[in-house]
Order: structure tokens, then sequence, then C-alpha cells
């Protein structure tokens, strides 16, 4: 392979982010608001005429963007995917299929329910492999729990046609993919309950919050109760009945000032998914497919945020050496986003509740048990000491594309 021309001049990335990058007027304005009337709690007064409009507003215009019936903002992503689980109503002596490489809460969220997460390989996609559930699924097990990992969506098709075999509920975590799309319809509306998260590294964010949403009344009732200390306000009854019994809930609302933010982070974030899959194809279609690089295979290429470039080498150890290249060069190529597998993760590696009687591995000895261990994902250990993941943010610009294409190209041929 021959090199390409000498780059012109040293380069440096532009500053990194997506929401975070694009904060400015829109979300200043909505956030005074809040302060100039002093209304901070989502629920003074209790009366749905005079609510104080940000939460209600940005879960409107979140059940229209996504299309599905309810939408209930949370404190955090985390704290959505507990509302989630104990929507659906999943607990202890109950299983849940989640993917290995996966953010922490996928895993500590089903155990805080007292349930057990059992760990699934990803595929090439970097996502949940379908046929997992075929060897996992035991008479325990009550749901599956979807990440459409980095903003590419996971084959919802199949994952939903197994699940639906074994009689199981599916959740979709979307915290790192709102807006991305599977078959032309957005990731969330695949699923019988979905997540999503605006912690500060999120395509939009807030610096902390969360959104819940579901097609099902009952199931909306169970989440609102679960984020409010089990209650369900008169707000909430002109979207549903009451009819579910009250229960002992978490504390995960959110607050008029966050939603303020996130609302005006949600009218920006298509502009800024176009923005990245714009530079995001560039990027592919001008390295092309050169020997030894294989991209990251979607199950749906078009439907992708593209706010972050994945490709894979033939060996780890060229992995290295292309990442090394592509750092000499000015390219941040580190694994960003902090996911890496679940069972290195200290909380898996104790295995530990915080009680004792609380943990779902409690009689699962010698801990850690099989199918907690690095050597029972060999293709989960394979495939992500193989790839390389370069960001793209809100910031970045055609000519960055171009350094970034012109720089893998390098990366390839030193390293060949
Ligand atoms: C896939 C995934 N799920 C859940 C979360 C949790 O979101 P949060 O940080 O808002 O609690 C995150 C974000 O960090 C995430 O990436």
């Amino acid at each position: 392979m021959s090199l390409p021309a000498p780059l012109p001049a040293p380069w440096s990335p532009p500053p990194a982010g997506l929401g975070s990058a694009a904060i400015g007027a829109e979300e200043e304005k909505l956030a005074l608001d809040v302060l100039r009337r002093g209304e901070l709690f989502r629920y003074y007064g209790d009366d749905p005429a005079h609510a104080p409009p940000m939460v209600s507003s940005l879960e409107q215009e979140f059940r229209e963007w996504i299309g599905v019936n309810f939408a209930l903002a949370t404190s955090s992503g985390t704290a959505a995917l507990e509302v989630a689980l104990a929507s659906l109503a999943i607990g202890p002596d109950d299983e849940v299929i989640v993917p290995a490489w996966s953010w922490l809460s996928c895993v500590t969220a089903i155990v805080r329910m007292g349930a057990r997460p059992v760990l699934a390989e990803i595929d090439a996609s970097l996502n949940l492999d379908p046929a997992e559930i075929d060897r996992l699924v035991t008479p325990h097990t009550r749901a599956v729990l979807v990440v459409h990992y980095q903003g590419a969506a996971a084959d919802m098709a199949a994952i939903n046609d197994r699940a639906e075999a074994h009689g199981l509920r599916v959740i979709e975590d979307c915290a790192e993919a709102p807006g991305a799309s599977f078959r032309e319809r957005c990731v969330g509306c695949w699923s019988d309950v979905a997540i999503y998260s605006f912690q500060h590294n999120k395509p939009m964010t807030a610096g902390e919050g969360g959104m819940f949403v579901t097609n099902d009344s009952r199931t909306y009732e169970r989440a609102v109760r679960m984020h409010d200390l089990g209650q369900f306000r008169p707000h909430h009854e002109q979207f549903a009945a009451a009819l579910e019994p009250a229960f002992s809930g978490a504390q995960y609302r959110m607050s008029e000032l966050t939603a303020a933010v996130a609302l005006a982070q949600r009218r920006k974030v298509d502009a800024i998914m176009a923005h990245c899959r714009e530079l995001h194809d560039h990027i592919i279609a001008t390295v092309g497919e050169p020997a030894d690089l294989t991209w990251r295979p979607l199950p749906d290429p078009d439907g992708t945020f593209g706010f972050e470039l994945y490709f894979y080498l033939p060996t780890a150890d060229r992995a290295a050496a292309v990442r090394a290249s592509l750092a000499a060069q000015g390219v941040p190529c580190q694994q960003r986003t902090g996911t890496y597998p679940q069972y290195h993760r200290p909380h898996l590696l104790t295995g530990r509740a915080h009680h004792p009687g609380l943990s779902p591995f409690r009689d699962l000895r010698p801990w850690p048990a099989p199918g907690y261990r690095a050597k029972d994902f060999p293709r989960t250990e394979d495939l992500t000491r193989r790839f390389v993941a370069v960001p793209i943010g809100w910031r970045y610009q055609p000519e960055d594309a171009d350094h970034i294409a012109a720089a893998i190209l390098t990366a390839l041929a030193e390293t060949a």
C-alpha cells in the first residue's frame, strides 16, 4: 500500500463533545426562565393546568420524537434503568440477560432490584448477539436488556424474535443512541420499556438526567410510582388511570432546571446527529475498504448516530500499533466511553450487593462462578481488543474528517 500524501500542517483535534459542545443561548434562555419564575420542582402545584412547564414539555416532545405513548423524566439514566426494571416487576429469583460489554449500571441496576444479571457475548456489531438469548435462557429468565452501544442500534428484529419465542420482556438501553434508528423507527420504540441518559458525555445532555419510555399505561403507572416514592400524582392521571396499588418506590424525579437544559438539547440533537453522520460517512467513504481493516458491521448502517467510528484489525497487537500511530498523528482513539467488560468491574469481581443477603450471586460458590469470568467470553474478549474507536464531535469540521481519514490510512501503512 502506498502512503497517502503528507498532511499539510500539524493538526490537533477540535474540542470533544456532543450536546455539551452545543450548549448556548437556547439552554441559557430556558434555564433562566425557570430561575426567574422560581419554580424548580416539577409538581408545584398539583393542578395540571398550572404545573411548571419544563419537565412536562420535555416528556411531551420526547414521546412525539421517539414515537411512544408515555415518557417519564428521571434524575439519571441509571435511575431510569431501575425504574424500567421495577415497572416490569423484576426482582428476586429473576434473571435478566445483558451484554457483558456494557455500561456499569446495566448490571448494577439489575443487582439492586435483587435480580441476577446473566452476561451475554456481543457480536461484531459490539451489541448483544441475539443467538445468546437461546443459549442463556432458563426458567428464571424474565427479560433481555439490550444496549445500543455508542450510537448504533442492535438487531431488534432478531432480538425481539428470540425474546418472544421464550416469553421474555425486552428493555432497550438507548443511553448512547438517542434518535438513532433501526429500520427507520427510533430505538426505544422496539421494546416493552426503554431508557435514555442526559449525562454530560451523552449526545444530548443536562449534566445528569434520564428518560423512561413505554407504550403501556400500566407499565407507565408503575414507572411513575417507582420514581416518586410510590405516588401517582394528579398530573399523571391525564395520561393514565391510577389502577396499580402503591408500593415503596425510590425518589428519582427530574428538576425543572435539569429539564430546561434537556429540552433545549432535545431540540438540537437531530442536528448534532446529522452533523456526526455526515463526517462519519465521509471518513468511511474516503478510507474505503483497505486490506486488514474491517468496519464495525451494523444491523442498520442508515440509522446510526455516527459519533464514534469503529473498525477492527486482524490482531490485538496490530490494533494497538494502529492506535499508537493515530495518537502520534493527534487523533484521539482511546476507549473514551468507559465501557469495558462487566466481568472485569470491581462490583462483579466481589459479587456483592450493599447487604450480603441481597446479592443475587450469594449462592454461586466459588465466586466468580462460570458465566462471570473473562475466560467465559472469548468472543467479547477478542472483539474488544481488536477494535479502534475514533470519536467525532459537534465541533469537528469536514477538514478534520479529512485529516482523520488520512491518518487512518497512514496508520495502516505504517503498521503493515
Ligand atoms: C449504556 C448506558 N446505560 C446507562 C447509562 C447510565 O446513565 P447515567 O450516567 O445517566 O446514570 C449510561 C451512561 O453513562 C450508558 O452509557
